[in-house]
């Protein structure tokens, strides 16, 4: 009997040892100390030996259970360690490895220059005015000196709302809020950067652009005083060596009027397709604010003069950038988009 007990121990330490899955071992188990298990039947044989000697084998077979479940725990807990670092070497992950570059978003072209134009005006002295996209015919016209049956009012053909509203069609409604507010105080110096929107889609016009408007108002302010302004503009924005040229013009909100080029940014003035051989480009509308304006908003027009401008955000940004298609700055496409960092 005592023998028995002895090669049990030795085959189930063997077997145990041998096991490298938690089932088996769990078979096993079953297999050795369940209720048909090998063990329990040896203690039921106890009852086929001589009376003397079973407390005896009683006590040692109790102990090999216990050191057999003890083995058993043994192994079962390394079996599951293993398990584990199965799992960990899996979702193993390289600390050493480069991170990711996170895609940051950028400015916006036109908001790029926006900015600019913000910058060399700040540096002048002037403020930055806003006005509604969407706009009262007073301010969009009216007030501006355009008449009801004027032909300015075909010229810019617009996106009406209802009879009285639309959106703006251009930036100089702003000039009359801004008087309106500040009247009868001078000096006024603002700046009005926003969108204006005008029936027009191709590859130079775009119904919804952007423009800046200028406004000086004061005592004395001259014509010099406007192309001094612009010209020190076109300086700062196309490189200290630009020149700028005055052509005659009219705006029915200024007058004198005159529309101001730079010289060609693609070929200096030689003459190429982008200027149509004239070596200019026209980049803004201009003038001296009319009478009438002046004093629609609250001003003295024997007292003080001023001039105002408005130009063309798109157009300012493909010459600068040379981008040919006005609508790439508003298709979105990042490949565009990412090239002015
Ligand atoms: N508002 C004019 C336009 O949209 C530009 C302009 C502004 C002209 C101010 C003169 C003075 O074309």
């Amino acid at each position: 009997m005592l023998k028995k007990l002895k090669e049990l121990e030795d085959q189930s330490r063997q077997s145990i040892a041998g096991v490298n899955n938690l089932a088996e071992l769990k078979e096993i188990k079953v297999k050795l100390l369940g209720k048909k298990g090998a063990l329990t039947a040896l203690l039921r044989s106890l009852g086929t030996v001589a009376p003397e000697e079973r407390p005896g084998l009683g006590r040692e077979a109790n102990i090999l259970r216990e050191e057999l479940e003890r083995v058993i725990e043994l192994k079962e807990s390394s079996l599951r360690d293993l398990v584990k670092a199965g799992q960990w070497e899996q979702e193993r992950i390289d600390v050493t490895l480069p991170g990711r570059p996170i895609d940051s978003g950028q400015k916006h072209p036109l908001t790029i220059i926006i900015e600019e134009i913000k910058e060399i005006f700040y540096g002048l002295g002037f403020q930055v005015a806003y006005g509604p996209d969407i706009e009262s015919d007073y301010y969009n016209f009216e007030a501006l000196n355009i008449p009801a049956d004027h032909p300015a009012r075909d010229m810019q053909d617009s996106f009406y709302l209802n009879p009285q509203l639309l959106l703006r069609t251009h930036t100089s409604p702003v000039q009359i809020r801004v008087m309106e507010k500040l009247a009868p105080n001078l000096p006024v110096r603002i700046i009005a950067p926003g969108k204006v929107y005008r029936r027009d889609d191709d590859a130079t016009h775009s119904p919804m652009f952007h423009q800046v408007e200028g406004l000086v108002v004061d005592r004395d302010i001259t014509f010099a005083d406007l192309k001094g302004t612009l010209l020190l503009f076109a300086r700062e924005m196309f490189g200290s060596d630009q020149k700028i040229r005055l052509r005659p013009s009219y705006f029915p909100f200024t007058e004198p009027s005159a529309e101001v080029d730079i010289l060609c940014v693609m070929c200096g003035g030689k003459g190429c397709r982008v200027c149509s051989n004239t070596g200019w480009l026209e980049i803004l509308g201009s003038g001296m604010v009319h009478p009438r304006v002046l004093e629609v908003s609250g001003y003295n027009p024997r007292e003080v003069t001023g001039f105002a401008f408005g130009m063309g955000v798109e157009r300012i940004a493909m010459l600068k950038y040379g981008v040919s298609d006005l609508r790439l700055f508003f298709s979105n496409d990042l490949r565009f988009l990412k090239q002015f960092g």
